[in-house]
């Protein structure tokens, strides 16, 4: 046995694991460990971490194959160019005039990552480098809570259906209804999802991405994607991670949303983040 606890950190989702120094190779029964309080709690926070680049990369690994980085080479800039290609910085800070990453300011939509791709990244992990004294935190909202408390009504009506989801690079707060140009991505997924290793199911739209339901109106695709993000935003499925620096967190891109909180401006703030794709599909539920 290995000397690992799993604490969980709210009724929605969460969970904290200690007992693990991701500086060293985990075993394979450590990271089957840790993959199944993952499955089980959505989200782990593992604190008190040292990462470097590789580290970050080679604890992803343990789950799957890391993920490219999908923006466009334009959006790269030149620090980065010597980077491990599956690293990308979620920070404010900028350099010699130049941002040195990405997301950089205040408050942020729910959206699951990559979810403009048609076969989205399956985990985030992101390392806290740089933390600001208040604020920048990020909800992890539940999606199999928000599936199993969905309307009847919505259920049905949505059964079977697919959504269109779009997003340009670096926009935070959705504000277009429909998006279209050189630097946004589109795709289109299933309404309501089974995840690929748990086989419990999802609701797969979110508040940053998800343009409109097939099939439905304008306006009944807009009242029913209204009343799913006032759900998904609700306290009893949600949970909020204050960050400390040394934070390493993975969550899981199938079935849960995550949004940040503002943040002073003049204050640094610097993440690091790896992906992990996803190598077995999620069938419509
Ligand atoms: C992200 O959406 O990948 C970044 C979340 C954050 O900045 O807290």
């Amino acid at each position: 046995m290995s000397n690992i606890s799993v604490t969980p950190l709210s009724n929605a989702c969460g969970a904290e694991i200690s007992g693990v120094d991701l500086k060293n190779p985990l075993k394979s029964s450590v990271s089957a460990e840790i993959n199944q309080a993952w499955l089980e709690h959505c989200v782990i926070v593992i604190r008190d971490q040292d990462l470097s680049d590789i580290d970050q990369v080679n604890f992803a690994e343990a789950f799957g194959q890391v993920g490219d980085y999908l923006r466009p080479d334009t959006l790269r800039n030149d620090a980065m160019k010597d980077r491990h290609r599956s690293v990308m910085f979620v920070s404010n800070i900028v350099e010699n005039g130049e941002a040195i990453g990405t997301l950089p300011d205040g408050e942020m939509m729910f959206h699951t990552d990559t979810g403009y791709a048609q076969n989205p990244h399956k985990a985030t992990t992101l390392f806290a480098i740089e933390i600001p004294s208040k604020g920048g935190n990020t909800i992890f909202s539940n999606q199999y809570k928000v599936y199993e408390n969905l309307p009847k009504r919505l259920k049905k009506l949505l059964s079977g259906r697919n959504a269109q989801h779009a997003y340009e690079f670096g926009v935070m707060v959705k504000d277009k209804e429909f998006y279209n140009g050189p630097d946004v991505r589109t795709a289109t997924h299933p309404v309501f999802r089974v995840h690929s290793e748990t086989g419990r199911r999802t609701i797969y739209v979110n508040e940053l991405m998800t343009e409109s339901i097939e099939g439905l109106s304008a306006e009944e695709s807009r009242e029913v994607l209204k009343e799913i993000f006032a759900l998904q935003k609700e306290k009893q499925f949600c949970y909020e991670h204050v960050w400390r620096k040394g934070d390493l967190i993975m969550w899981d891109n199938r079935c849960t949303l995550h949004a940040r909180t503002d943040f002073p401006k003049k204050q640094r703030r610097l993440l690091r983040r790896v992906t992990i794709e996803d190598s077995t599909p999620n069938t419509a539920a």
